[in-house]
């Protein structure tokens, strides 16, 4: 029997009810699969924060890096100013880990849950694979005279050679793999942007060129790509962006698949430790209702499984969710689902 040791992170708001739910579906799916999961949990986030003044202690970040992954429910507290949960532990935790990738399907599952009209699970299904570690995310950039009327603020975005290459390799090699209309898209700004995305574009032409010539490559500037999202999102197959424009592109893909209730989300380490979560925040006005969707927290386990290379295991995952989300849930938005966070977490456990 293959065993897996996983760490798993609540976190704040929902976060530790919709990875209850997660932990219920993947234990059906290893008991299906004869799989053992073992998993250890974290105490990390607003709470703990508030609590001791502890973000992420090097020592937690050091017992994360022996696991293969790592599932996480959200980050993020009422309490406390924005930015010092975010840096301090989810950005903090892609960075050291080397999580370079941030995987983020979108697929449709039931066209009763796109805000698009007329379109079908057919026409929303692609993947956008965000480059995770680089980018205006690094946080290079400072103040000079700040408080003053002459104030500066630089953000920089840092883009290496090495950090894109290896997040377009990624890229090419999924939507090899994937094997659908074989088509990686970079989204860009080649018309602004002049040195980050001249880079990228020539990076991605030169990678493509010599190594997958299998692979139809495409170019979007980014603005047109959300237009398409909304207008034409049969037109995707798998994107490849930076960081920024990644964040961006994926809350508008988040609501074309149905929104955030579903939306799930990977940060890999294809060679380490990788980290799923579901897309969407800690929501703490719905914390401890029992209304919270957890479906995306469960395709985050799906997505776990998948990158442990249980592909079996995840597929049937997928199919549960697919027949849940067809058959019985009224809604994919909270408090509106027409059954409680626990229930749907029965359901796909059932299904499967
Ligand atoms: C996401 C989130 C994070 C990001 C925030 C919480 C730092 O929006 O995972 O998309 O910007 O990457
Ligand atoms: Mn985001």
């Amino acid at each position: 029997m293959k065993s897996y040791d996983l760490a798993v992170i609540g976190g704040d708001g929902t976060g530790p009810e919709v990875v209850r739910e997660a932990i219920k579906v993947l234990d059906a799916a290893a008991k299906k699969f004869s799989l053992k999961l073992n998993y250890t949990n974290y105490d990390i986030g607003g709470d703990r924060y508030l609590r001791t003044g502890e973000v992420l202690p090097d020592s937690v970040l050091g017992e994360l890096r022996k696991f293969p992954a790592i599932l996480l429910g959200a980050i993020g507290h009422p309490d406390v100013k924005p930015g010092i949960l975010e840096k301090g532990i989810l950005l903090r935790t892609r960075f050291e880990l080397e999580q370079y990738i941030n995987l983020r399907p979108v697929k449709l599952y039931d066209e009763r849950f796109c805000p698009l009209k007329d379109k079908q699970p057919k026409d929303v299904d692609f993947v956008v694979v965000r480059e995770n570690n680089e980018g205006l995310y690094t946080g290079a950039g400072g103040f000079v005279f700040k408080g003053t009327s002459s104030e500066v603020a630089v953000q920089e975005s840092v883009n290496t050679r090495r950090g894109v290459e290896r997040c377009l390799r990624y890229a090419f090699d999924f939507t090899r793999k994937r094997n659908q209309a074989k088509k990686l898209t970079l989204c860009g700004k080649t018309n602004v942007l002049t040195f980050a995305f001249d880079l990228w574009e020539r990076a991605f032409h030169e990678v493509g060129q010599k190594d997958y010539p299998d692979i139809q490559r495409d170019y979007a500037h980014v603005d047109a790509t959300t237009m398409w999202f909304v207008k034409n999102p049969e037109w995707f197959d798998v994107i490849v962006t930076d960081n920024m424009f990644g964040d961006i592109i994926t809350d508008l893909g988040a609501m074309i698949q149905g929104g955030m209730g579903i939306a799930a989300g990977g940060n890999i380490n294809p060679q380490g430790t990788s980290m799923f979560e579901p897309i969407g925040g800690s929501a703490p006005k719905y914390t401890g209702k029992g209304v919270i969707n957890p479906l995306a927290a469960i395709c985050a386990g799906q997505m776990l499984l998948d990158f442990l290379g249980e592909t079996t295991a995840a597929k049937a995952i997928e199919a549960a969710v697919i027949k849940v989300v067809r058959e019985k849930i009224k809604s994919l938005a909270a408090g509106k689902m027409g059954y409680a966070t626990s229930q749907v977490g029965d359901l796909v456990a059932g299904t499967l």
